[in-house]
């Protein structure tokens, strides 16, 4: 039997512009010195992202996409037995690395959606050296604003630290987000993780960064091999961090297509979650049915039992045609399976 062609992917939080030109050209200048290793230090990249962010190349490190780093981070602050604080539903990378350490997770479930940053505090103990906290979080796509994180971070006990993942960072339109990098340098003890995956376009070269307290980043940097970073991922991140116009037209881009997928979700009564991401997620019974069910019509969103919500479906944005083809599959589902894909109630207290 044929499977059905897949004409939108919306499931994996893209950049449906593609990368930016400036990327492309820096990746073709720099094939013809492939037979060369990389420069292990990302000596031009550290000095790139320190300039843009006002911090020293000491509170820098570069990883193979920001997960690495989030591994690496993990690793070097967490000993086995310890506890990991964790928001749910959230990344499903979170718990992985927590679990691949030896650490025990301690999961706290979201109010409405929003993570529990009292429940969260609550959790920690004295085995307790860390808190990861997706800002804003993936798959609900929310942020924990500046007030509530300041009261957070005044009450965490000495000694345990906060990795801040922004992966979305570049997407948020809200004057109340608290900017991960800006309390690194304030001296508060946060890691701050960022990404070249999203909004730049290069999930596929496998970039990201890490802003820490010095020590915290040597201890991150011995965790990984000489060259975790190849040269056309350097080279590609280095360019498209100069290229402003392609990422405040990917940002854009993103704003509108948020709004489009909102609104129609919320026109079919689906519930959908305000979202200051590149996905919207909703509420649905059924949702792996619903999910299978777009698949059989070539599009494709995320299914999210590993993230705990097996209710839920998160669907990314894409181009408009891309958002024109999802809706024109879903009322075809909705339409053929009245009862299969009910309806949910908007923002439940999510369970763990
Ligand atoms: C919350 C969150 N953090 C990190 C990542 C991965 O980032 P990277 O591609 O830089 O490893 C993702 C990817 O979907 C994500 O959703």
């Amino acid at each position: 039997m044929s499977e059905t062609p897949v004409t939108t992917d919306l499931s994996a939080n893209e950049n449906p512009l593609g990368p930016s030109p400036k990327a492309l050209a820096a990746i073709e200048s720099a094939m013809v010195g492939l037979n060369r290793y990389p420069d292990r230090s990302c000596a031009r990249l550290k000095a790139a992202l320190a300039e843009r962010l006002g911090v020293d190349r000491e509170q820098l490190a570069i990883g193979n996409g920001s997960c690495e780093l989030l591994e690496l981070a993990v690793r070097a602050l967490v000993r086995p037995g310890q506890s990991v604080v964790i928001g749910t539903p959230g990344f499903p990378a979170y718990r992985g690395v927590v679990q691949r350490a030896g650490g025990k997770v301690r999961l706290v479930p979201a109010r409405s959606y929003f993570d529990d940053l009292d429940a969260m505090l609550a959790q920690i103990d004295e085995t307790t050296p860390l808190v990861v906290l997706g800002n804003p979080t993936n798959p609900a796509g929310t942020l924990s604003g500046r007030e509530r994180l300041m009261g957070f971070l005044r009450r965490l006990p000495a000694g345990v630290t906060l990795i801040l993942d922004e992966a979305y960072h570049d997407y948020v339109d809200t004057r109340e987000y608290p900017d991960a990098v800006d309390l690194q340098r304030a001296g508060w003890p946060v890691i701050a993780l960022r990404s070249f995956s999203k909004a730049h376009g290069l999930a596929g070269l496998r970039v990201g960064y890490a802003v820490a307290a010095p020590d915290v980043i040597a201890r991150i940097e011995t965790g990984h091999q000489q060259f975790n970073t190849n040269t056309l991922a350097q080279a590609a991140a280095l360019a498209a961090l100069d290229d402003e116009a392609h990422l405040w037209m990917s940002v854009g881009l993103n704003r509108v297509g948020r709004g489009e997928l909102f609104q129609g979700l919320a026109a079919r009564g689906l519930n959908p979650v305000p979202s200051q991401a590149s996905f919207i997620l909703f509420p649905v019974a059924h949702a792996a049915s619903l999910a299978g069910r777009l698949a059989e019509r070539g599009v494709l969103v995320k299914r999210l039992a590993r993230y705990g919500l097996d209710d839920h479906v998160r669907v990314s944005t894409g181009m408009p045609e891309d958002h024109c083809r999802f809706f024109e599959a879903l009322d075809g589902v909705l339409g053929e399976s009245e009862g299969v894909v009910a309806v949910r109630s908007a923002c439940p207290v999510l369970g763990g």
